[in-house]
């Protein structure tokens, strides 16, 4: 870390290949026979090289834009593997995605549905869809990131599925091809999961009862990782788990994000002063919120660890710049540190680097993969001048 921090100046994302090929072989293998596909979530962390460092794995990929869509098929070439979330998806992404010919299609609701298959009659193709169902199981996780409520925008209420599958038979353009669902992210319990399997089940099996057939079921992705004492399964439990509620003739999708990148990345930093008030001691960072905001959004925790150590141990809040009391990264933790060390915020490979803002007039920060012995620039630190490009003066007087 410290050979990096010389290298590429801080802060930075560090990434390790070796972490990010062992998750997703765990996953792989945990399904042993059981037909499969592991999608990739992109959104937890696109970068270029780690995408193509999964695709040459075999893995496909989830996306819930044509942003996702175009940075896999920078990355990997074949766009063929690819599921599609999100509630919002325009005209224009629908035709994209049918013109890239993707793997199915998640519909979150009726009027999606109806203008999916109104795009994919206009080209002349058929739309492989999957409705997304919202099986109302509570995932027990952050409410920002619980998706599986009916009180959440996401999926179709699963008591209204029939009806809606129906509904896909009879118009042109479609073709069912599964059922989708995704419960929430971050989740540390397997109880909530097999509950919605099992929802999804018995809809398959109304389904059958109706002629109505289906492939492949999509399970979503969701599983946490251990940051700070959080203990949620292993890759393998929570698979085999799954697999033993969903019928062997289905092919088995998930959309895992977080626990295949997640404990892969650190950032990393250097405490630029430590400022002792009445109360409290700040270790003030050049790392910020405008980096990582899950502390600041919702209330996250990550381990943050001493890179080079500096002075006594002490009980600090470790801050960065940002103009915002939010602008905390670790609140209360014990550190030997002095102005000047580098300290390593833990478990940051997701929803690190893709949630980073420009605010305060920041550039966002390079990002490196670690390979055994070689350590790879896989995005350059943002300049100063990519942050106004595009914008103009007035022009008139
Ligand atoms: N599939 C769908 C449809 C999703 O919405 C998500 C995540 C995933 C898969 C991947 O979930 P994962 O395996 O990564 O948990 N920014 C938040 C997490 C947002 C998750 C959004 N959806 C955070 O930093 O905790």
């Amino acid at each position: 870390m410290a050979a990096v921090a010389e290298a590429y100046g801080t802060p930075c994302y560090v990434y390790s290949r070796a972490i990010i090929e062992s998750n997703y072989r765990t996953y792989s293998a945990a399904f042993g026979h059981r037909r499969h596909r592991i999608c990739y979530a992109v959104k937890a962390n696109g970068n270029l090289a780690l995408l193509d460092v999964l695709a040459r794995l075999g893995c496909a990929f989830d996306i819930v834009s044509v942003g996702e869509l175009e940075r896999v098929r920078a990355a990997a070439g074949n766009v063929r593997t690819v599921t599609f979330a999100g509630v919002g998806k325009t005209r224009v992404e629908l035709e994209q995605a049918l013109a890239a010919e993707i793997f199915c299609f998640n519909v979150e609701s009726i009027e999606e549905l109806e203008l999916l298959g109104e795009a994919a009659t206009a080209l002349g193709v058929d739309a492989p869809i999957a409705l997304r169902v919202n099986p109302d199981v509570d995932a027990n996780t952050h409410p920002y990131i619980a998706t599986g409520l009916y009180e959440n925008k996401f999926g179709i209420p699963i008591g209204d599925a029939m009806d809606i599958y129906r509904r896909a038979v009879a118009l042109s353009g479609l073709r069912v091809a599964g059922v989708a669902c995704h419960i929430g992210s971050q989740l540390t319990s397997i109880e909530p999961i097999v509950d919605a399997a099992e929802r999804v089940m018995r809809l398959v099996d109304a389904l059958n009862r109706e002629d109505i057939v289906i492939d492949h079921i999509d399970i979503g992705g969701g599983l946490g990782i251990a940051y700070g004492d959080a203990a949620p399964p292993a890759i393998d439990v929570y698979i085999k788990a799954i697999c033993r509620i969903i019928d062997p003739q289905y092919e088995i999708v998930v959309e895992p994000g977080r626990s295949v990148v997640g404990e892969a990345g650190a950032l990393l930093m250097r405490v630029q002063y430590l400022k002792k008030t009445p109360l409290k001691t700040f270790a003030i960072c050049d790392a910020a919120m405008t980096d990582l905001i899950r502390p600041a959004l919702y209330q996250a925790y990550h381990d943050i660890l001493p890179v080079t150590a500096g002075g006594e141990e002490q009980r600090v809040d470790v801050v960065g710049p940002v103009c915002e009391t939010g602008d905390f990264l670790g609140r209360g933790r014990d550190l030997a540190v002095a102005s000047g060390d580098l300290l390593a915020i833990m478990d940051c490979g997701a929803y690190g680097f893709v949630m980073a803002s420009n605010y305060n007039a920041r550039p966002r920060p390079p990002e490196v993969l670690v390979d055994g012995r070689d350590i790879h620039l896989i995005r350059e630190r943002e300049t100063l001048a990519q942050l106004y490009a595009g914008e103009y003066r007035l022009v008139s007087e």
